[in-house]
């Protein structure tokens, strides 16, 4: 029968094949365009069909201009964001995102509980009177604020951290592991007494405690390890979605919570696999990992070099490698880097870009800033494809990068981003590094490559020093 129940149905169906469609496309470079067409397609198909049921369940004029007016106001919040963001800002934009996903699930949960649990009347009228059904429906409410306020904590705290507001160093509590699988006994205990007897204190103790619980396992886990926090929380939104939308009994929700929930589980893997770490250990808040000695170690003297002498190291070099990182991104210094590329290539250098998984703050941050600066695909390399041939390379240029180049992570056990594969730039016969200061990268730990004898710093904002590089190059060319 042609109803609006059917069409909003139809109308679902059709969101989330365009959301399947969105995540195939984003996963390539040559579709990710086509991709976020799919995504904003279905998400409008989707916001559409819950509007047109909302008027044809006829809820009060109150509750549609709630409706109305919170998406007049969501849609102005989100263009702005979107039109004023930087790139290097956008990882603590996401995990700000999911924070109000973690807490929309909360405010759905205890909803569910005021309208059922919470008044008898409401359990009938929702047809869950029955024993059985009023266990599922509280087993839902307490799951599901359980996930969202672990995710809204840890959220906010990875916001705070990916903006520098607070330390990314990881919060080493004593017993912090101790505490974490606590946390989780008593919420099953918890969960199966809310199921057999639903209580608002219950309720109120396990917001509490997830609230605490996703603090801790997110302040438990150090900066080189964040780009996994990100993802991670990314599915705990979707779950927390998900488990929203079994409460509201709305299948899309439930369809895109499942699919955001299992494609962060699985980009959270791939990460743990591309920075060798334990997938296990991430997810529960750097389970196992306990403090390294205090870092007080003599590396002895830096070297500087200034962009005159860089210049000259480049004029007589055969093969020059780029490894840029996140400073590079800051100082927007990618299009002086495509001219000194172009520059160095015409004079016969052999140049390539060497590409860390994690460098800068998203996944694929060197390779956007470097394609929309011109620079050829077919010479950006990533860090396994490049790694043997530092050896025997005359120049390499890092370019506002730390972490991800640092030999602490292979040669010394204690550290903490010990096992983490980098770019083995130490092997080149000549390493310039390009930063402001002597301070260390994201991870907040000391780089011992700034004090090889091969490694010369060159110091000043990546931009100004990439062009001071080739106005020398320029006049190199002129005398
Ligand atoms: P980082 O280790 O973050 O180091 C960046 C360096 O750039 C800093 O040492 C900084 O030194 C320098 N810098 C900043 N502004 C600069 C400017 N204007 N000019 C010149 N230099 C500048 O970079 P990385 O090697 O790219 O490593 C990325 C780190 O971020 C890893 O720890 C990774 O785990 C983490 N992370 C990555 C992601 C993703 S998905 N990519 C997400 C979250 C976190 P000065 O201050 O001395 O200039």
């Amino acid at each position: 029968m042609f109803t609006l129940e059917n069409v909003a149905t139809a109308a679902y169906v059709i969101a989330a094949l365009l959301f399947i469609l969105a995540l195939a496309g984003l996963s390539k470079h040559e579709t990710s365009r086509a991709g976020n067409t799919f995504g904003i397609t279905g998400m409008a198909v989707a916001l559409i069909a819950t509007v047109a049921l909302a008027f044809d369940r006829k809820i009060e004029p109150l509750g549609l201009a709630l409706l109305i007016g919170a998406m007049i106001v969501g849609a102005a919040i989100g263009l702005w964001r979107a039109r004023v963001v930087e790139m290097t800002g956008m990882p603590e934009l996401i995990a700000l995102l999911h924070s109000f996903v973690g807490l929309a699930a909360v405010l759905v949960g205890w909803n569910g509980y005021l309208h059922v649990e919470g008044d008898l009347a409401g359990a009938e009228a929702a047809k869950l009177g029955t024993e059985g059904m009023l266990g599922i429906h509280s087993a839902e409410v307490f799951i599901g604020v359980f996930i969202g306020a672990v995710t809204f904590t840890g959220s906010i705290v990875a916001n705070l951290k990916l903006s520098a507001r607070i330390k990314s160093a990881p919060l080493m509590l004593p017993g912090k592991n101790f505490l974490n699988v606590g946390a989780l006994v008593v919420f099953f205990a918890l969960t199966v007494w809310f199921v057999i007897e639903p209580q608002l204190w219950l309720l109120v103790v396990v917001t509490v405690l997830a609230l605490l619980l996703g603090w801790h396992l997110v302040a438990s886990i150090g900066g080189g390890d964040m780009p996994v926090v990100v993802s991670m929380l990314n599915s705990y939104s979707g779950w927390a979605a998900a488990a929203s939308g079994f409460l509201l009994g709305n299948d899309l929700l439930i369809i895109t919570g499942a699919l955001v929930g299992s494609s962060g589980a699985y980009l959270s893997y791939i990460m743990c696999k591309a920075m060798n770490r334990s997938f296990i250990s991430v997810i529960a808040g750097g389970f196992g990992i306990e403090a390294g000695p205090a870092e007080d170690k003599d590396y002895g003297e830096h070297r500087e070099i200034n962009a005159e002498g860089v210049a000259e190291l480049l004029s007589s070099a055969d093969s020059v490698i780029i490894t840029p990182g996140y400073g590079m991104a800051v100082a927007q210094a990618q299009y002086g880097v495509a001219d000194l590329t172009r520059k160095l290539r015409e004079k016969g250098v052999n140049v390539r870009f060497g590409i860390h998984p994690v460098a800068g703050r998203l996944p694929g941050h060197m390779n956007v800033l470097l394609a929309e600066a011109k620079v050829p695909y077919d010479i950006v390399l990533e860090m396994d494809e490049i790694n043997d041939d530092f050896d025997g390379t005359s120049v390499v240029l890092v370019i506002g990068a730390n972490d991800t180049v640092n030999p602490a992570a292979s040669e010394d056990p204690g550290s903490p981003i010990a096992g983490m594969p980098v770019l083995t730039v130490w092997n080149a016969d000549n390493v310039i590094v390009f930063k402001r200061s002597m301070a260390s990268g994201y991870a907040g730990v000391q780089n011992p490559l700034f004090f090889r004898e091969n490694t010369q710093m060159l110091f000043g904002d990546a931009r100004d020093r990439v062009n001071d590089i080739l106005a020398a190059l320029s006049v190199g060319e002129r005398v």
